[in-house]
């Protein structure tokens, strides 16, 4: 197996009397995709969040690349720089046109010329068929269009995983495939994800690993056949029977 890039292990998240992730574990290797699902309220995004150091844990630990995100040596800036994160709503910034949103991280963060960073950041638009509209502004473009610009928007920070949270869950059904065919190539291509996402048949299709989450616990765990066509647990079962 191939270099481990998240661990979780026993992590406990507690919103004052409120736990909401009970002990949960669980381990992203480079190049894999792994899906988070379960109800409302299980704890996907508060999982996602604490990796992303945007809430602080209660108990166990979480690691990138074996270094523990607790220690008081890492630093934020340089942990957030290699995980990207992408949201339901997509938070472009609605003052800046489409490439120069690409373009913030990049160079302020990264420091990078403009220049060369320019050219990169119109080959993600190619990418997702929008490099005509570079110069456009957010409120120009469709939601679907909004959603895939915030996703290279991330990927420009070139991070070593992507978290990405319901992002097509704001979404007109009809623009959601366009957001998951550019999820589906960045996993062919490699890219390390962790998604929370109520989009099964998505899950199952691109996920080397499924993880089910109740209550902020981790009921089960497993590739896309034994969580969907095999589940060990009654609560899994459930699950997917009202989701299906
Ligand atoms: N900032 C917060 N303060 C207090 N409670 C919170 C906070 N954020 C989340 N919670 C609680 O934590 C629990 C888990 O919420 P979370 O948003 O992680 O669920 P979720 O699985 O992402 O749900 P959904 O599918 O609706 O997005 C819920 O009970 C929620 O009310
Ligand atoms: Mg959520």
């Amino acid at each position: 197996m191939s270099e481990v890039v998240l661990e979780l292990d026993g992590v406990v998240k507690r919103f004052a009397d409120n736990e909401v992730l009970r002990g949960v574990s669980l381990k992203l290797h480079r190049h894999e995709v792994a899906c988070l699902i379960g109800a409302s309220g299980s704890g996907k995004s508060t999982l996602l969040r604490c990796a992303n150091l945007l809430e602080t844990i209660d108990g166990g630990s979480i690691s990138l690349f074996g270094q523990p995100l607790g220690d008081k040596r890492i630093d934020p800036d340089l942990v957030r720089r290699h995980i990207g994160m992408v949201f339901q709503s997509f938070n472009l910034f609605p003052h800046l046109s489409v490439i120069d949103n690409i373009l913030l991280g990049p160079v302020y963060a990264l420091k990078r010329k403009r220049a060369d960073a320019y050219d990169e950041a119109l080959a993600l638009l190619d990418r997702i068929g929008l490099r005509d509209r570079a110069d456009e502004y957010p409120e120009r473009l469709s939601g679907g269009q909004q959603q895939r610009v915030a996703i290279v928007r991330s990927l420009a920070m070139q991070p070593s995983l992507l978290l990405l949270d319901e992002v097509t869950s704001a979404l007109d059904p009809t623009l959601v495939g366009e957001v998951l065919d550019l999820l589906t190539d960045l996993a062919h291509n490699g890219t390390t994800m962790l998604i929370a996402t109520h989009e099964m048949n998505f899950a199952r299709d691109v996920a080397q690993q499924i993880v089910f989450l109740e209550k902020g616990v981790l009921v089960e765990q497993g590739t896309p056949d034994q969580i969907f066509n095999h589940p060990r647990e009654v609560a899994t079962r459930k699950f997917l029977e009202r989701v299906r």
